[in-house]
């Protein structure tokens, strides 16, 4: 595929949700996209419609991001092609269901590689080429949760999301002299597949609407965020609203709090 001359932005889980509409925005703005994720039609479809209204040139992978020799594959398939990565947001995650005794090493290891090595290595990846370019973007879709105590159930998710979050403020201390702006975007309850994988759907449809987003609302916000070197960004007031909330109550309430919500909808 030819160069087309626009800067390109690699996604992750981009087969759905937040990330199917993170590569929505970055397209309408002129961006090309590398789409990763295990699933490849809905990539190609996204990928053939972005093509159709934006003229987009998109590069689809069909990996697994748990295993880290796919996340260096994608950087090394775009470099074999005269791309560089000058956008990435490492968005791919879930909330695997169960307490933590219930799944295997196996899978915690390869859950911890998607949602903490694998975002932290493609960082490292992509950053040479930033520095010397003097240009970069990065995402980092955290979570609420990355601000509240953990939960019974999706035992590592929240630690995870408060890595991200620490992480991005740091690289964005690090780089943002050099044109290279890092956001860790951090929703609340947003309309996507991840409700279902984790199992707690129909649970979470007795939650009131007005604490849910779109993922269109989200990816919008989150893309002038790191356009505006915004190190730490909160879509929805009522999300910022729960995690000043947070911060304010003393730590045993809200643990306690956290721990009546979270047995609620824990499986295992
Ligand atoms: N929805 C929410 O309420 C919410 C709130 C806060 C934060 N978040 C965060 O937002 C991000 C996106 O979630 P979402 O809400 O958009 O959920 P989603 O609709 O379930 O999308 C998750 C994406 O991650 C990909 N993915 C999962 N496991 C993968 C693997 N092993 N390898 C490659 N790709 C993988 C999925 O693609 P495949 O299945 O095709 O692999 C999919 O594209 C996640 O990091 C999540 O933690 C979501």
């Amino acid at each position: 595929m030819r160069d087309s001359g626009k800067p390109l932005c690699l996604i992750t889980g981009a087969s759905a949700g937040i990330g199917a509409a993170l590569a929505t925005e970055f397209a309408r703005n002129g961006w090309d996209l590398a789409l990763a994720a295990r699933r490849e039609a809905p990539m190609q479809e996204l990928a053939d419609k972005l093509k159709a209204a934006y003229a987009t040139q998109s590069y689809v992978y069909a990996v697994d991001l748990s295993d880290m020799a796919q996340n260096r594959q994608i950087i090394t398939s775009l470099q074999s092609k005269g791309r560089t990565v000058d956008g990435l947001v490492n968005n791919a995650g879930f909330g695997l269901p169960g307490q933590y005794n219930t799944n295997s090493w196996d899978v915690h290891h390869g859950t911890l590689n998607l949602m903490l090595n694998g975002p932290s290595e493609l960082v490292h990846l992509v950053l040479p080429d930033m520095i010397e370019q003097g240009f970069g973007r990065i995402i980092n879709v955290a979570s609420l949760a990355g601000f509240l105590p953990g939960s019974m159930g999706r035992t590592h998710y929240a630690a995870t999301k408060s890595y991200l979050i620490k992480f991005s403020q740091a690289l964005n201390m690090e780089y943002s002299d050099d044109n290279i702006y890092v956001s860790a975007l951090c929703p609340g309850f947003t309309y996507s597949e991840f409700h279902d994988v984790n199992e707690t759907r129909e649970a979470m449809n007795k939650t009131p609407r007005y604490m849910w987003e779109s993922a269109q609302r989200v990816a919008e916000e989150g893309y002038l965020a790191v356009m505006g070197n915004k190190p730490v960004y909160i879509p929805g007031k009522v999300n910022c609203a729960l995690a000043a909330l947070g911060k304010l109550l003393p730590e045993a309430a809200v643990h306690s709090l956290m721990k009546r919500f979270s047995q609620k909808y824990k499986r295992g």
